[in-house]
């Protein structure tokens, strides 16, 4: 578990914050995320700051892991009622659980469980925060939407996209991965060398390039840029990517990952509590979290 206390959100408990009081009792229900790394992962000061908002006898811990099956097994022997899954496990975690749903076996990732009565059950909450995030740019119906990257954030906005009536493009680094990917979704597909060439009304990138420490990369040029109405990055360190910054001067609409990380976090909580989620306390945990580090 992280040693800093101040990193996993326990500040306003220890230092005494506005939303207080918030007591761990002997009934505390516990959640957490199972990963490697996660000492760096911003969803412990999300939700405990959500359960410290709504006086939830509730808490949530990182817990990275090397060993996914007995950690697997460990979380219903110790009573924990749900978990995030992040890197390296929402694929291998699908093999692990007693049920998956329809959505998460159409992304092909689970990034939540949820624990009940011993039985784990796996859901997909990111591709919600990527439709909360496209929805806030533009209709996702009726427009043309760029993804960029064939991995596991690619299929959470192609899930968003293609649910919602847009169109989307494919268009990846590797080409069989990613005409893999398109025709799995019944999109097209397109290589990274045709990007000046392709007229969509969104980009979004779902690469890791331009993530800390490689801020001053970007996936693509300013004249690309520039033939798009909306740009999207799903990293959200840093919150302003290389090419938020290229969109921005190219007069695009801009999102950054933050949104779509703090939408995949209110389902999560929102399934777990079966409570609404204090949104913008969220939020603000979530940017404090990254202008802070
Ligand atoms: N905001 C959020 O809530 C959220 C949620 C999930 C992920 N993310 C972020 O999304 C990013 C991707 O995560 P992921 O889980 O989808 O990763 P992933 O499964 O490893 O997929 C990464 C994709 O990016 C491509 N790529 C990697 N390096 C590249 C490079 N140098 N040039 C061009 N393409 C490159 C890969 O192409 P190849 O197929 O050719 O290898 C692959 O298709 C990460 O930065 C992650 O933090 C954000």
């Amino acid at each position: 578990m992280n040693d800093n206390i101040d990193n996993i959100g326990f500040g306003n408990r220890v230092q005494g914050g506005s939303c207080g009081p918030w007591p761990l009792s002997g009934r505390t229900r516990v959640f957490c995320i199972i990963g490697s790394p996660v000492s760096h992962s911003m969803s412990p000061a999300m939700h405990n700051t959500a359960f410290e908002c709504l006086a939830l006898d509730a808490v949530y811990v990182p817990f990275e892991v090397t060993d996914l099956s007995r950690a697997v097994r460990g979380l219903v022997a110790l009573g924990i009622q749900g978990a995030s899954v992040t890197i390296p496990f929402k694929e291998a975690i699908m093999d692990l659980v007693d049920e998956v749903d329809e959505t998460a076996a159409k992304i092909g990732a689970v990034n939540t469980l949820v624990i009940e009565k011993g039985t784990i059950k796996g859901t997909n909450t990111d591709w919600i925060g990527a439709q909360r995030c496209l929805e806030d740019l533009l209709p996702i119906r009726g427009h043309r939407f760029v993804v960029l990257g064939a991995g596991g954030a690619a299929r959470a906005v192609l899930y968003a996209v293609t649910r919602q009536g847009g169109e989307a493009v494919v268009v990846n680094r590797s080409v069989k991965k990613g005409r893999a990917l398109a025709d799995e979704f019944g999109v097209t597909f397109f290589p990274f060398t045709a990007i000046d060439r392709i007229n969509a009304d969104c980009l979004v990138n779902t690469t890791p390039v331009g993530m800390h420490p490689y801020e001053h990369e970007s996936p693509v040029s300013d004249t690309v840029v520039r033939r798009y109405e909306a740009v999207v990055d799903v990293i959200y360190n840093p919150l302003k990517t290389l090419l938020l910054a290229q969109a921005e001067a190219a007069g695009c609409g801009v999102a950054s990952g933050v949104e779509m990380f703090v939408y995949q976090g209110v389902k999560q909580f929102e399934l777990w509590t079966g409570q609404k989620a204090p949104v913008e306390r969220m939020k603000e945990a979530v940017y404090n979290r990254l202008l802070n580090q």
